[in-house]
């Protein structure tokens, strides 16, 4: 841990205030970009005209030890693609995934596995990723592996993520697609929430595709 935890938090809070400026937008531009795409909101499968979104992984958890996602057999997942350097959206997504879990009630929670998956391995290791992940919901699971390793799922879940130069401190930034997907205990898509999606929208989507 390279900052006291109490700092982080504070840095964090001031840069997901930056995020919400900056993510609205980012918004503006996927909506942009969604209906010039002739997009709709409900991604779920039966509209992604034979696209498939998701799969199966085996990557390295935030414990450092090999993690199958047949672990989550029985469970639906919330899983978030994004990276730790992130100044601002990702640890607004994490915190939005965190709050939804403690709306839930225990019996509820425990039929959803959240998920944090790297698309920076390589400063994301696994006990950066345990580090960070301590910021968030207790259940939050952290997974990285090899830049193979990870190239792949990003393939397999339709995820954009490439290297920028960060104008301000001469190290690399990640541009990335943020969508939080909810899938199913096989790792097919149910739903994908985007930046603008808030809580109780998540809440209610969840709900009524889960029946919980
Ligand atoms: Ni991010």
């Amino acid at each position: 841990m390279s900052m006291p935890i109490k700092k982080r938090l504070i840095r964090l809070f001031i840069l997901a205030l930056i995020g919400l400026i900056v993510g609205g937008g980012v918004a503006y531009f996927q909506i942009q970009s969604e209906i010039k795409n002739g997009g709709s909101r409900d991604v779920g499968p039966s509209k992604m005209a034979g696209v498939s979104v998701g799969g199966d992984f085996i990557l390295t958890n935030h414990l450092g030890t090999a993690q199958s996602s047949d672990a989550w057999s029985e469970q639906y997942k919330l899983i978030y693609f994004g990276f730790t350097y992130c100044p601002a959206i990702c640890p607004t997504e994490l915190q939005k995934i965190s709050a939804v879990m403690n709306r839930l009630d225990e019996a509820q929670a425990a039929h959803i596995q959240p998920l944090f998956i790297t698309i920076d391995p390589e400063r994301d290791t696994a006990a950066v990723m345990k580090d960070y992940i301590s910021l968030f919901h207790p259940a939050l699971i952290g997974l990285t592996g090899s830049v193979a390793e990870i190239d792949a799922v990003k393939k397999n879940y339709r995820v954009y993520a490439a290297k920028a130069q960060d104008e301000t401190s001469g190290d690399y930034t990640m541009d990335h697609s943020s969508y939080i997907y909810l899938m199913s205990p096989d790792n097919a898509l149910i739903s994908m929430y985007r930046i603008q999606d808030n809580i109780d929208y998540i809440l209610k989507d969840l709900r009524s595709k889960l029946a919980l």
